[in-house]
């Protein structure tokens, strides 16, 4: 049985980790919510490298063969660190999807909504610069997003206003897909297309992540589906936050 460590400044993770629980049923899963720390999006890449560096030693201490880094502010800040210090160790991170958004657009132009950290980092910068030439390429901060999610609140008047307010900016450019390029977003995704309208294309990368920490754990020789399927979850703040994600979402193990 393969045992996949999961982690994310709050309970975003577990948009990534719904989908890999699809592709692997019969696994070990360690979630871990940073949620004392969060969010990520506006701090420094050496705050998040420690915090990345103290979660990633508590899930290998749990037995961990993978880490997903399912965060993609955590993974533009630290995820290259991680692989020089744990050579050993497979990391699979998250990167907002430009190049499906690129060859879905009609219209030219492609949303990514993303935090700060993620639209500084550099692997973005570098994946837009090879797709800029081809389509324009609007970014917003989803601004709030990250603390609605970790509020429990996915619809209502208020989530409502507060996507529309960083949304409405790429509609207005002409975008007729938009990346969600932080692993909190996908629990507003209802919200998102209600206000996109069903000209748009919502992108989430979470699937191909999924695949690829399956076709990892694959070439590693990891035994995998032969079950239990087993669930840990680990907060460094209050548990509630991440346990009301699951209700809400119907992740329930
Ligand atoms: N879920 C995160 C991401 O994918 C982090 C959000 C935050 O903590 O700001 O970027």
């Amino acid at each position: 049985m393969a045992t996949l460590g999961i982690f994310d400044s709050g309970s975003g993770g577990l948009s990534v980790y719904r989908e890999l629980v699809k592709v692997l049923p019969r696994e070990r899963f360690i979630y871990y919510s940073d949620n004392a720390h969060c969010p990520y999006g506006g701090k420094t890449a050496l705050y998040i490298q420690e915090r990345a560096r103290f979660i990633t030693d508590f899930l290998l201490g749990k037995g961990a063969d993978i880490i997903v880094v399912a965060c993609n502010t955590a993974t533009a800040a630290a995820i290259s660190m991680l692989r020089e210090e744990y050579p050993s160790v497979p990391f699979v991170g998250m990167e907002p999807a430009v190049k499906p958004a690129a060859l879905g657009t009609r219209t030219g132009v492609i949303g990514v909504l993303a935090t700060a950290g993620t639209l500084k980092g550099s692997k973005y910068l570098h994946t837009r610069g090879r797709f800029e030439d081809n389509v324009r390429i609007a970014e917003h901060v989803g601004q709030g997003f990250v603390e609605l999610v970790e509020a429990g609140i996915l619809d209502g008047p208020e989530a409502e206003a507060t996507v529309r307010a960083s949304l409405q900016p790429l509609l207005d450019e002409g975008a007729d897909v938009v990346v969600l390029g932080c692993t909190h977003y996908p629990f507003l995704r209802p919200v998102i297309e209600r206000i996109a309208g069903p000209g748009v294309q919502v992108i989430d990368p979470a699937p191909a992540v999924a695949r690829q920490a399956q076709r990892l754990l694959e070439e590693r020789g990891v035994p995998m589906g032969e079950g239990p399927f087993s669930v840990e979850l680990h907060s460094s703040g209050d548990p509630a936050a991440l346990s009301r994600i699951f209700k809400l979402a119907r992740i329930m193990p």
